[in-house]
């Protein structure tokens, strides 16, 4: 035994490294799953490392400021120093291509909206309400005024991770916002008393029979037994992945989710594309109209637009009946997903600009649009977007990925390898120790605060006290070099209706105001 550790020792270091690439050399010209490494042994595994790094150095070191999707290095730069309070301004002038197709402008005024000294903005530069109540026109039992008009769009307790869900909640708390559930039921995550809307697809997680249909008596115990429950929202479908039902593999069913979802611990779950509860648009109907019945809640649609068809004929039943969603969620073709095939996040259903804008000029050309209350959500979580998203006529913005920035998600785009390095998209235990709750939660505020704050700042550029106040005039769109912008009414075709508001004070006394701050 001496005689040969003797002899080994001997051998060289450099002689050690031959006999190494000579094996793996020897491995490589007998395995027969990559023909690079097969045909070029040894360095033809640098091209399977340098492609595997590829995204990380393009992302910190090679693409430029503006260059990268879904966003780019300013738009998460800025959502990060916004949610961590710091300096999010830029100087020297703007680095965009103000000229570029699709870019817009926001009108100004000669002279600035102005803030006397008892406005309720003058007491908090961040207070910005949904303009209009949820439920009011169908007089539901309960109507819901939002306090803030940015909140959390749908992401499942599943798709998330725990320690991230429970910041958002305890952030939208401190923002007086709501939380959206997504489609994995209610969650103790959800549970910490800032105003949710429970929102379910196909799957019915959370109020789903044992056969797998929609519970209307789970959904009645759901919303008895959580008061902080102000609004339901059904999934038709959502921009990433439209026409396409949801996967929850088995091994990702732990005993928590299995009894938070209603569904069995290690078995896959596939929620179809179709609701089983309604086939046709009358049944849909009907069946907005007994939930909202049974709960006394609001009750909206959430869906991505492409074909207007279907959509025609629930504006012309809303017309017949007086009945129907009391919001309506357009996600644009843009929006995020735990995880879509990418012809489908790619190719189907339209972007947010053409979707909500065909969306919206139909119920206007039926008169409808008072009496519903539009969501959009699409990357319009930054101000200048958002300000475009009221001129076209939406009221609230829900926001997805722009809270996941909040909370510290770098862009990894691996939501659906449950290897999410931040511990945000990831059911990994050891993943998720990093995230601290208390310092996550009050991000997500901050970001929500910041970016109210700067929509009302350029809502009182343009002379305007709320952001709803803007008109399809106010924006210019550039659309194309000889005609080099276009207002918004001249590029989308309609104007939108003329949102019924008062004052700030008046939505401050609203006695249906969320967020905790009503005060009646
Ligand atoms: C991780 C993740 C999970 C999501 N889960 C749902 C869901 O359960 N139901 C749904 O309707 N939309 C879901 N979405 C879509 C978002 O709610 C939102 O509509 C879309 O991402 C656009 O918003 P954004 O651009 O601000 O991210 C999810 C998005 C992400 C990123």
């Amino acid at each position: 035994m001496d005689a040969i550790l003797e002899f080994l020792g001997r051998i060289p270091w450099w002689l050690w490294i031959i006999v190494v690439l000579v094996v793996i050399a020897i491995r490589d010209i007998f395995q027969r799953k990559h023909t690079i490494v097969r045909n070029f042994p040894i360095v033809g595994h640098f091209r399977y490392f340098l492609e595997g790094i590829g995204p990380e150095l393009r992302q910190y070191l090679v693409a430029n400021n503006r260059e990268e999707l879904p966003f780019n290095r300013i738009e998460r730069g800025w959502v990060y120093a916004s949610s961590k309070n710091e300096n999010n301004y830029e100087g020297f002038g703007t680095d965009r291509d103000i000229y570029a197709h699709q870019h817009i402008f926001v009108n100004n005024a000669m002279l600035p909206f102005k803030i006397e000294k008892d406005h309720p903005n003058a007491i908090d530069k961040t207070f910005l309400p949904c303009a209009k109540v949820m439920g009011a026109y169908n007089k539901r039992r309960k109507p819901y005024r939002p306090a803030s008009i940015i909140n959390v769009s749908a992401m499942s307790f599943g798709s998330l991770s725990a320690k991230a869900i429970e910041s958002l909640n305890k952030g939208i708390k401190i923002a007086h916002a709501y939380h959206n559930t997504g489609e994995g039921g209610l969650s103790p995550y959800h549970s910490n008393g800032g105003d949710v809307v429970f929102h379910f697809g196909t799957g019915y997680f959370g109020v789903r029979s044992d056969d797998g249909n929609f519970s209307m008596d789970k959904m009645k115990k759901l919303v008895k037994d959580n008061p902080f429950i102000r609004a339901i929202e059904v999934k038709l479908s959502q921009g990433a992945k439209p026409g396409k039902g949801g996967v929850l593999p088995g091994e990702k069913i732990t005993q928590e989710i299995a009894d938070i979802r209603g569904v069995e611990v290690g078995k896959t779950v596939l929620s179809p594309p179709n609701h089983k509860a309604f086939s046709t648009i009358p049944e849909m109907v009907n069946f907005i109209e007994a939930i909202a019945e049974e709960t006394g809640l609001p009750v909206g649609i959430k869906a991505a637009i492409g074909k207007l068809g279907q959509w025609e004929e629930l504006a012309d039943i809303m017309l017949e009946t007086g009945k129907g969603p009391d919001f309506i969620t357009v996600d644009g073709g843009e929006g995020g997903t735990g995880a879509a095939p990418p012809s489908f996040a790619d190719h189907v259903s339209l972007p947010w600009v053409y979707g909500f804008g065909d969306l919206y000029k139909l119920f206007k050309d039926k008169g409808l649009t008072e009496r519903i209350v539009f969501i959009g959500s699409g990357k319009l979580g930054f101000p200048a977007k958002a300000a475009m998203a009221f001129a076209m006529g939406a009221d609230c913005i829900n926001v997805a990925r722009e809270a996941m920035m909040s909370i510290g998600c770098i862009q990894a785009q691996v939501c659906d390898t449950n290897r999410c390095p931040t511990g945000i998209a990831t059911q990994s235990k050891w993943l998720q120790r990093g995230i601290d709750i208390t310092l996550k939660s009050e991000r997500l505020a901050q970001y929500f605060k910041t970016f109210r704050k700067e929509l009302i700042e350029i809502a009182h550029a343009a002379g305007y006290e709320h952001p709803c106040q803007f008109t399809m005039d106010d924006i210019d769109v550039n659309v194309d070099d000889h005609n080099l912008s276009e207002d918004l009414s001249r590029t989308y075709h309609y104007h939108k209706t003329k949102v019924p508001f008062i004052s700030m004070q008046h939505l401050k006394d609203c006695e249906y105001l969320g967020g905790q701050l009503n005060s009646n």
